[in-house]
């Protein structure tokens, strides 16, 4: 099969072919809208939900053009149902539509968080169930127990912010631009990761949930103190932030992995594109097998759509009606 994926969750337009026989991706193209929301501090859904609008039709056609195909080569539509901002999900979802109905084929409406797990299973070698799966992104923080296709446990999650949302914090106190994770990183390489003695919340704890919020705030005091914001107490308050998150996911995630007893990590979500995490969780569970999706199919993309939507066409699963779903828990999946 050949899946169109539209991803429009949030501020990025992402639009993707795959192709399940070859498993791979043959045609994608993204646009950010990230510097339109800069000046904001934040994304603005109606500014994002107009520009979704003007950029997905040229680049659904620019994704044909770079797959070289035709509308008649393609077998399904997938979009991003939930969960996310409700006007850009809706634009997304109304183009998925009205296409499955002019080119006579299925639509389906995918979970995006599921999307940034499945996203890994284009990955050679892949992971097979039973795994655990960390997901890190602008709005969520989840362990999951991954059984198969769509059996999935959460067995933590964030009790107050999302991690790419500390990033994003952090970044904004430290007077970054946004996204705050790709700032913080570059900051954090020429800083000293054991400068300041951040809170590792809640790793002590029996359960796998997170809590964020107290790491946010333990930076905002020691930004307090500051009289000016020199180049190397933003690098070292990066670098001992990154350290801190670092931390505390091996911890959670050693916990898990010991009380399911399994032996693959499978991480997605736009944290998870941090390089210095990434090698942290490595070097600290050389007896894991783990999966990162390669760092640009980490944050919001249309591949991870297509993925999505061709499990779960081949689980016999199809639409009648638009669905958006901007509270989607992944509990409900
Ligand atoms: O998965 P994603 O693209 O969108 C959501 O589903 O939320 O994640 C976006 C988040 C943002 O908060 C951004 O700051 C963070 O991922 N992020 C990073 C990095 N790249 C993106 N955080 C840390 N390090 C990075 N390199
Ligand atoms: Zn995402």
């Amino acid at each position: 099969m050949r899946i169109l994926g539209i991803e429009t969750s949030c501020d990025e337009t992402g639009v993707a072919v795959y192709d399940s026989e070859k498993n791979i991706i043959l045609g994608e193209q993204l646009f950010s809208q990230a510097s339109k929301h800069d000046q904001y501090g934040g994304v603005v859904p109606e500014l994002a939900s107009r520009d979704h609008i003007t950029k997905l039709l040229p680049l659904i056609r620019l994704t044909l053009k770079e797959a070289g195909l035709g509308k008649e080569h393609i077998d399904g539509i997938a979009y991003t149902s939930g969960p996310g901002l409700r006007g850009p999900l809706l634009t997304g979802a109304a183009l998925a539509k009205s296409l499955s109905l002019g080119w006579d084929i299925p639509s389906i409406g995918v979970h995006h968080m599921e999307a940034h797990l499945l996203i890994n299973l284009l990955e050679n070698p892949a992971p097979t169930f039973p795994f655990l799966t960390l997901l890190i992104s602008g709005g969520h923080c989840l362990l999951i127990k991954a059984t198969s296709l769509g059996n999935y446990k959460v067995l933590g999650q964030t009790r107050d912010d999302a991690l790419g949302e500390a990033f994003d914090k952090v970044a904004r106190l430290l007077g970054l631009g946004y996204p705050g994770g790709p700032e913080i990183e570059r900051k954090a390489r020429k800083g000293n990761a054991f400068s300041f003695d951040l809170p590792r919340p809640m790793v002590k704890e029996d359960h796998l949930d997170f809590s964020f919020s107290g790491l946010k705030t333990a930076v905002y005091y020691l930004v307090k103190k500051q009289e000016q914001i020199t180049e190397k107490f933003s690098s070292d308050i990066s670098a001992s932030f990154q350290e801190a998150i670092a931390e505390t996911l091996i911890s959670k995630c050693t916990k898990a992995l010991n009380m399911y007893d399994l032996k693959q990590l499978v991480i997605g979500g736009g944290v998870a594109a941090n390089q210095y995490i990434r090698k942290r969780i490595s070097d600290e569970l050389p007896e894991v097998d783990i999966f990162f999706p390669e760092p640009k199919r980490c944050t919001d993309n249309g591949a991870m759509i297509a993925i999505a939507g061709y499990y779960r066409f081949n689980n016999k699963e199809s639409e009648k009606e638009i669905q958006i779903r901007p509270k989607w828990n992944f509990s409900e999946l």
